[in-house]
């Protein structure tokens, strides 16, 4: 089965998002997939999701309460086929753990796929407003669009 990893900072506002919006599509297109999410600080480790991320999956019927945050670890490198990750910043502290090439592969910031050129990074809305988990969302539903379509078919079915 593919797997894939969406990794933030503190695993409490972007990746729980981008996980709970991958499974929803996975589900909807019958896509059997594994998803899971987790951050490069290990600040929130064992917390459910920020309120306003919960609240935002709950505005579209995606569900997120249930999950808990966990630190990045060098085993999720051999764990998934793919990492993604929401900003430079975590880009830079994955990279920093890989042992080699095709673990350093494994790892792309989530917005390169959709061709977001400001910066490429999911906006970090923890200091921020609602707005920003709105945008948020919109960003990575986009994203995920674009993942569902590209997984292997060899690894599909
Ligand atoms: P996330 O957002 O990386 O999208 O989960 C953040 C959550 C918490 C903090 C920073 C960003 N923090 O500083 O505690």
């Amino acid at each position: 089965m593919y797997k894939v990893l969406m990794v933030c900072l503190g695993n409490i506002c972007r990746s729980p998002l981008a996980q709970g919006i991958l499974e929803d599509l996975a589900y909807k297109n019958k896509i059997t997939l594994h998803v899971d999410s987790c951050g490069t600080s290990g600040w929130h480790v064992g917390n459910a999701p920020d309120q306003r991320s919960i609240e935002i999956a709950e505005k579209h019927h995606i569900d997120i309460s249930s999950q808990r945050a966990r630190k990045f670890n060098t085993n999720d490198f051999k764990s998934f086929d793919k990492i993604y990750v929401m900003d430079t910043s975590n880009y830079t502290n994955v990279i920093r753990l890989c042992s080699n090439k095709k673990e350093a592969e494994k790892v792309e910031l989530i917005l390169k796929i959709i061709n977001q050129k400001e910066g490429r990074s999911v906006p970090d809305p923890y200091y921020g407003g609602k707005n920003g988990f709105e945008n948020v969302y919109k960003l990575l539903y986009s994203a995920c669009e674009e993942i569902i379509k590209k997984i292997p078919l060899d690894h599909e079915r």
